[in-house]
């Protein structure tokens, strides 16, 4: 188990269990998030400030907890950018990010006063367009289309669709310039789940630096540059862990590199992801040829990260545990598997764990991020998972 990861008590496991009145259930530390924020701040250029991006989960309780931790959201759809505006947060200070936003969604955009990433020549068009058509001004952030590193050393930089592609840079800001949209902004988002420290450092620095490049070329008097964020979360036993002291160590350098320009990191699953654990409940085990089949309530609906669809055969397990388990004999070639009617609905395969009955409640830990909402909800139209913040 990563150290990182907060986990309820068997105590309070239970106590949360009563009070979602049901499982499965998401329950989410505050205390968790807070120490989350507080970790990825320290792993970041001292003075950059810190995005939290509702895709890794945009659960309006989560969200609030964070409010007054973060210094500004990025949203991806109308929903997001009202639980980010709920939360109290000024509008000046919520991303709209996204490749393709509709005419509806840059309305609603510009109508809240929320800032826009603009990823091409065409939706730059669209942007002013729609916002001489509302009669306001808007707060344009340019997305610069960039490869994504390779994550291991030797493999090929993963080329991407986002952002705006170098040819097309100059028009985009004469566009904007020409509209009621200012060039507010740069993002330079490059990609996540990087757990090697020296790829997300150099990372930084080559994103600094071209935003340095890019706004001394069309003189850009900037408000905001996103740096991206990148940072991994170990959710399965053999992720590597994150080297957090070599970030901490290292943040110190980036802003001198980055002149006066105002940097801010955006994460999602290094912020939520720690804070989550998904509690259900044992509905019956059976034993089948060598392997013992544990049966639980929660199925890939739920938590599709766990399921085979994403995983495949060699894949690791989250970290998964009976609570009260402790001291109980443990049983080998364990699987844990949902109540779907799909052979991808294991949660854990080929796992040691302690008996378990009906009854008893299974704890996964440190999945606060892509939980419910990058989860197939509406398969077999089963209840939606009840999530909680404590
Ligand atoms: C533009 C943007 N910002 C932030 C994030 C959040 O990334 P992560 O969960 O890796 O921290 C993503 C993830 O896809 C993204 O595309």
């Amino acid at each position: 188990m990563s150290d990182e990861t907060a986990v309820p008590t068997d105590a309070e496991a239970r106590l949360l269990v009563h009070r979602a009145g049901r499982t499965p259930v998401y329950a989410y530390s505050r205390s968790a998030l807070r120490d989350a924020v507080a970790r990825v701040r320290a792993a970041s250029p001292a003075d950059a400030g810190l995005y939290y991006s509702l895709k890794a989960n945009p659960y309006p309780g989560v969200v609030n907890a964070l409010a007054p931790l973060v210094d500004g959201f990025d949203v991806c759809s109308p929903a997001e950018m009202e639980t980010a505006l709920n939360a109290g947060t000024p509008p000046e200070k919520v991303l709209f990010t996204g490749p393709a936003k509709s005419r509806a969604e840059a309305a609603a955009a510009l109508a809240a006063g929320v800032a826009v990433t603009v990823e091409s020549p065409r939706q730059a068009v669209l942007f002013a367009e729609v916002a001489r058509g509302l009669g306001v001004t808007g707060l344009g952030v340019i997305r610069l289309n960039m490869a994504y590193p390779a994550r291991t050393p030797g493999a090929a930089p993963s080329p991407n669709q986002f952002g705006v592609a170098e040819e097309d840079l100059a028009e985009v800001i004469g566009v904007l310039r020409a509209s009621p949209l200012s060039v507010h902004g740069l993002q330079l988002f490059w990609g996540s789940q990087y757990s090697d420290p020296e790829v997300v450092l150099a990372t930084r620095k080559e994103v600094t630096e071209r935003a340095r490049e890019c706004a001394e070329r069309f003189g850009l008097s900037l408000g905001l540059v996103s740096i991206g964020g990148g940072i991994a979360m170990p959710w399965r036993d053999r992720d590597p862990a994150v080297d957090w002291a070599r970030l901490s160590e290292a943040a110190d350098a980036l802003p001198a590199e980055g002149g006066r320009l105002p940097l801010v990191c955006e994460y999602g699953r290094s912020v939520a992801g720690p804070a989550g654990s998904l509690l259900t409940t044992v509905l019956d085990t059976k034993t089948i040829g060598d392997r013992r089949y544990v049966v639980v309530d929660a199925g890939m609906n739920d938590v599709l990260l766990a399921s085979r669809l994403l995983s495949g055969g060699d894949r690791g397990e989250l970290r998964v545990r009976v609570v009260g388990g402790a001291g109980r004999p443990t049983v080998p070639r364990v699987h844990v598997t949902g109540p779907l009617c799909s052979q991808l609905d294991v949660l854990a395969e080929d796992i040691e764990l302690p008996e378990a009955e009906p009854g008893d409640l299974l704890l996964f830990a440190g999945v606060g991020a892509y939980g419910p909402s990058f989860s197939p909800g509406g398969f077999l139209s089963r209840d939606k998972v009840r999530e909680i913040v404590f």
